[in-house]
């Protein structure tokens, strides 16, 4: 196992990433990457899927899969349980990162910065369009929480059904979106002989500043 492991090695020379190509501020680069990642990755839906580093009181890191679900100018929108593990520790520490990875193009996308609660309007407009299903399964999951089995899912599952039997079920209170309002930014293109390709956003008093890193 550790063995076939070692051996796993793949050379990235698809693509590269000059800093003609980049332009001042990160964003359209961004949305630049991400069409393309819809456009060439195998599930286009799981283009949005990242990775997101949060922090706990303690100074431990965790890190989980979301899917983004907003970008503007202001940040990158992902939704969630607030009192979800990740809620807890956003509380402590608001401060997370995001990684992209998107295989086919052979591309990473790293962003770093706070994160702040989206209004409770932007929660609700988002809430508001998901299927029936998931606006239920916001109620009636205690996201982190410890259950005692499959079926208990299925009883609070259920009870939440039979709440909103003749009602519209609205946005609860503990769920809803995060912005992470970025500081960093970094673009990562596979590169021949591990000598990739990365170019680095730094937000310094207002202003995108550029840079390459070493790979
Ligand atoms: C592809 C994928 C997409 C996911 N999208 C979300 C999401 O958008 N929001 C969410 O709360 N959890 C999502 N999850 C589940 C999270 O990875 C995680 O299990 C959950 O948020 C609880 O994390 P926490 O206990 O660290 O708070 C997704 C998981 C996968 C694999």
């Amino acid at each position: 196992m550790t063995q076939s492991l070692a051996d796993m090695r793949r050379d990235y020379t698809r693509d590269g990433l000059a800093e003609e190509q980049a332009p001042a501020e990160p964003f359209a680069l961004f949305e630049q990457w991400f069409a393309e990642a819809v456009k060439t990755e195998q599930a286009p839906v799981e283009a949005n899927a990242m990775t997101l580093a949060t922090v706990d009181a303690e100074g431990r890191p965790h890190c989980r899969v979301l899917l983004l679900k907003g970008l503007d100018a202001r940040g990158f929108t992902f939704f969630t349980n607030y009192q979800s593990a990740k809620g807890q520790q956003l509380l402590a520490n608001p401060f997370a990162a995001m990684t992209f990875f998107w295989p086919a193009l052979e591309r990473q996308v790293r962003i770093e910065g706070r994160v702040e609660k989206v209004t409770a309007k932007e929660s609700d407009d988002y809430y508001q369009v998901r299927p029936l299903g998931s606006r239920l399964g916001a109620w009636a999951s205690p996201q982190s929480q410890v259950i005692a089995d499959r079926q208990a899912l299925q009883d609070l599952l259920e009870a939440t059904r039979a709440r909103f039997a003749d009602s519209q079920p609205e946005c609860p209170e503990h769920w809803g979106g995060y912005r992470l309002l970025p500081e960093r930014l970094e673009f990562w293109q596979g590169r021949a002989s591990r000598l990739h390709d990365r170019l680095n956003y730094r937000l310094i008093a207002g202003i995108w500043q550029r840079e390459r890193l070493a790979p």
